[in-house]
């Protein structure tokens, strides 16, 4: 029910408001980079990051920095196959996976920029459930489209009865942020030679039946322009036959007068009016984009690679070089190795052994020029560029062996105050001249974090350095009894417990309840476009 208490329209399911997935009780952890994963060589101070670990926790993690920055966000979540549990309840099984989703796309949508969009790659199984949760969260004025694209196809030989027809393709739903921003449609290559065809269109339309060359339209059709065009047009022919067509063909003549001009003309034979249509390279797209087959099996990754060719048409249509991509699903890596080859910066993020296994192997391939399939030749692929590689840190806080809740040992002073600023909600910023000031809040909020025993005296000595306006939150271990009277421009906030109730502690991981199928590879004529 809405605050007005009109019922609204949505998908409900069992556990839909279960405070466990509530974005806001996810812990922000901080990432770690590995330097012994990370290719950086070329470029020192890339923003290019490839995490392992679990993208809920991970998006979580990125949010106060990346709020607001990411153009263009594509998943390619497991699809809900129905398998993962041993005693298989559709209520339960479903309901998970959309109380996951929902956190997941909730965080997305954060992270996108105002004029970022989002595809999510889909089938069948859940793709209706996942068109109404996306309604809810992104807005349902903010759909865009449905894309279908090949699936593999299966060699059926033998006619027989069967329940259902085989599934052909995959959908992916494109949203975006706001009802405002604008991509730029796709083009196939589709070479067709310049031609005439018969000015007559299908169905009957007010006024476009004119008499043109002593002839109408051929019943229930309409000429294709209106009267005026098309006498223009006519004209337009008239003065290239009778001033230009011994210097120029008429495509030439068309192409030096800026390539917009309409032409109509008699037809040779029969008199009817024609009209000139150029040659054309490319055919811009619809929603059909079937003539890409979305799976690919390059990388000996059988739970769902991607095709590269696939990526790029998705990051042509809103993305130039230099925008931010994300991943939070990257699987075999083809994302961020589509991003890093098309000039994209990215982000992505995966849970599996394979983060290291196929992600890292692939992109190292990507940056030192060895790997020459997928978008490789149609981009004119070199190498170069960088990645870093993150982990995920470990919950904050854990219990001792009496019970008690205590910061976990990974955290030194430099991380501790790396946490503490996510957990307060401060921007991470340490100033180079007042050690007092680490994080930056709203305003002229400061964050300073401290595992020393907090005086009066540094109390007052802070105090005496704070601007007009100025207000400063410390988070110290332990503090002197009476500390916390001393300016009321300074609130203090003793670790961990100011922080205890801020966010679920202790989550592993929040795992969608799926079995990964593989996917066959194909065994017909089609191949996997790459
Ligand atoms: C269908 S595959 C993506 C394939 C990818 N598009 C490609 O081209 O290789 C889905 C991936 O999501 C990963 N995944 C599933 N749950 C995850 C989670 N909670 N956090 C991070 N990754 C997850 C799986 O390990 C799997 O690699």
């Amino acid at each position: 029910m809405t605050d007005n208490n009109k019922p609204k329209l949505e998908l409900n399911w069992v556990g839909k408001n279960n405070p466990e997935y509530d974005i806001a009780n996810i812990e922000p952890r901080i990432l770690e980079e590995d330097p012994t994963l990370s290719n950086c060589v070329n470029d020192p101070h890339t923003e290019n990051m490839i995490i392992h670990g679990d993208n809920l926790l991970a998006l979580k993690a990125l949010l106060p920095e990346y709020e607001g920055k990411v153009k263009c966000v594509y998943i390619d979540p497991p699809f809900n196959t129905g398998s993962a549990f041993e005693h298989y309840d559709d209520s339960v099984e479903h309901s998970t996976w959309l109380s996951l989703m929902k956190s997941r796309l909730e965080l997305l949508r954060l992270l996108l920029s105002d004029d970022g969009i989002i595809f999510v790659h889909i089938d069948y199984n859940e793709e209706a459930y996942l068109r109404i949760l996306m309604d809810e969260i992104y807005g349902r004025n903010n759909f865009r489209n449905t894309f279908i694209v090949s699936r593999v196809k299966k060699n059926v030989r033998e006619r027989e009865k069967v329940k259902a027809l085989n599934f052909a393709h995959d959908v992916i739903l494109f949203y975006s942020k706001n009802d405002t921003s604008l991509i730029l449609p796709p083009t196939k290559e589709n070479k067709k030679e310049e031609r005439w065809h018969g000015f007559d269109a299908a169905g009957y339309r007010n006024g476009m039946d004119y008499e043109l060359f002593g002839f109408k339209p051929t019943a229930k059709n309409h000429w294709r322009w209106t009267k005026e065009n098309t006498f223009t047009a006519i004209d337009n022919y008239d003065k290239w036959v009778s001033e230009f067509s011994d210097k120029f063909t008429l495509t030439e003549y068309w192409e030096k007068t800026g390539s917009k001009l309409r032409f109509v003309r008699k037809h040779m034979k029969t008199g009817k009016p024609e009209y000139f249509i150029p040659a054309t390279t490319h055919d811009i797209l619809d929603t059909n984009w079937m003539d890409i087959l979305a799976s690919a099996f390059r990388w000996s990754f059988p739970s769902g690679e991607k095709n590269e060719s696939l990526l790029q048409r998705v990051f042509e249509l809103n993305t130039n070089s230099g925008d931010l991509v994300l991943d939070s699903f990257l699987g075999s890596g083809t994302t961020a190795a589509v991003a890093h080859k098309m000039g994209r910066k990215y982000i992505g993020i995966e849970m599996g052994e394979h983060a290291y296994t196929h992600c890292k192997v692939r992109m190292d391939k990507v940056i030192d020029g060895s790997d020459q399939g997928g978008v490789s030749k149609a981009v004119d692929w070199k190498g170069g560029g960088a990645y870093k590689f993150y982990e995920l840190a470990p919950s904050f806080i854990v219990t001792d062996e009496f019970g008690n809740p205590v910061i976990d040992t990974f955290y030194n002073d430099a991380k501790l105050i790396k946490a503490m600023c996510k957990l307060m909600n401060f921007t991470y910023a340490p100033s180079k001249t007042e050690y007092w000031k680490h994080g930056v809040g709203q305003g002229k909020n400061f964050l300073y974090v401290t595992t020393q025993l907090l005086s009066c005296a540094m109390i007052q000595q802070i105090a005496a350095h704070l601007a007009v306006g100025e207000t400063l939150i410390i988070c110290p271990k332990k503090y002197e009894p009476g500390a916390d009277k001393i300016d009321s421009r300074i609130t203090i906030k003793k670790i961990p417990q100011s922080v205890l109730k801020a966010c679920h502690f202790g989550k592993k991981e929040y795992l969608l309840p799926i079995k990964e199928t593989a996917i066959e590879e194909f065994d017909d004529e089609m191949d996997d476009g790459e």
